[in-house]
């Protein structure tokens, strides 16, 4: 862990001089810049939103996991207020895979940026760069998101910066989504903020509770399995993570996973042992209970998962 913080510190010094002081708060900060910091780090260099966001790819790089193939891929998600742009806010992201598990686990980068921005209550996707050609998966997965149309996608092309831009539409033409399951709900803004679920124990206790409103939050349109998990970890710190469909249904990611990856843009340097995890879904024809025990053996071996059901 400590090599991370070793690597940010040398990328870091890549960066010109002006631009170090706020891009040092990114690590302290879980991995995201705020409305102001954006202002400031584009005003300095003289550079757009999309340039900046592709100079971040190196240091949100840093925040992979990949023990079993050691790629690693960067990725930054544009988001902010709905119908305001001067409240741009960029969030990093990064792959992570999962030791002793099959690699159906593996999150990738573009999921691990979007998802961050999802938790931290972003209400509109409107970019996301990535240091790699983005897979066909992370496309379908990105086609989730509202406005999808006019959502763009950057990659670098040279180590100058110069970067290729294209609009989602074009990555993935002839696409299947949401509304081929008649599905009028999208995925960013909190899908459904009304909704609420019933679970007694959730009153008495905060790690529980916070899993219950992460299972309100989540974006289950297809099955209906609203979900969410908590993590404590030993530090304290409660990480929740909300289930996520896709209308492909595969790229979809278990409530574990999007903790995790939250968890993990916040511990750059840190200790990540866990103290307790907690999973609230509300039965559907599927369940996660299966899978987030399976993952959970791998990311947690000693942690046994507290589950509960909850009512609509
Ligand atoms: N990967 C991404 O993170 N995004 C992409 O779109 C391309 C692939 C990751 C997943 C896996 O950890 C590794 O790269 C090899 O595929
Ligand atoms: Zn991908």
């Amino acid at each position: 862990m400590k090599d991370r913080q070793k690597q940010f510190i040398k990328h870091l010094n890549l960066f010109p001089k002006q631009v170090r002081d706020t891009l040092r708060t990114v690590p302290v900060q879980a991995g995201w810049l705020n409305a102001q910091q954006c202002t400031d780090l584009i005003k300095n260099p003289g550079i757009d939103l999309e340039e900046l966001m592709v100079r971040l790819l190196p240091l949100a790089k840093i925040y992979a996991v990949a023990p079993v193939s050691r790629f690693q891929v960067g990725a930054v998600a544009m988001a902010g207020a709905k119908g305001n742009a001067d409240q741009i806010e960029l969030y990093l992201g990064a792959n992570m895979k999962f030791m002793h598990q099959t690699l159906n686990y593996t999150i990738h980068a573009e999921q691990s940026a979007t998802m961050h921005a999802w938790h931290r209550g972003a209400q509109l996707l409107h970019a996301v760069a990535v240091s790699e050609s983005p897979c066909g998966y992370c496309r379908q997965f990105l086609n989730e998101f509202e406005k999808n149309d006019e959502m763009a996608v950057a990659t670098p092309v040279r180590e100058d910066f110069t970067y290729r831009k294209t609009p989602l539409s074009a990555l993935l033409p002839e696409a299947f989504g949401p509304f081929d399951l008649n599905n009028q709900s999208t995925l960013m803004p909190i899908s459904s903020p009304d909704r609420r679920l019933r679970l007694e124990v959730a009153a008495k206790d905060r790690t529980i509770s916070e899993a219950l409103l992460a299972a309100e939050r989540s974006y289950a349109p297809y099955t209906k399995n609203f979900a969410g998990c908590a993590m404590q970890s030993v530090t304290g710190k409660i990480y929740s993570g909300r289930y996520v469909e896709s209308a492909a249904y595969n790229p979809s990611l278990t409530p574990l996973q999007t903790a995790i990856l939250c968890m993990n843009m916040d511990t750059i340097g840190e200790d990540r042992s866990i103290y307790r995890v907690v999973l609230v879904e509300k039965p559907a024809a599927i369940t996660q209970r299966k899978s987030v025990e399976l993952l959970l053996g791998s990311w947690a071996p000693r942690i046994n998962l507290e589950y509960f059901e909850a009512e609509e």
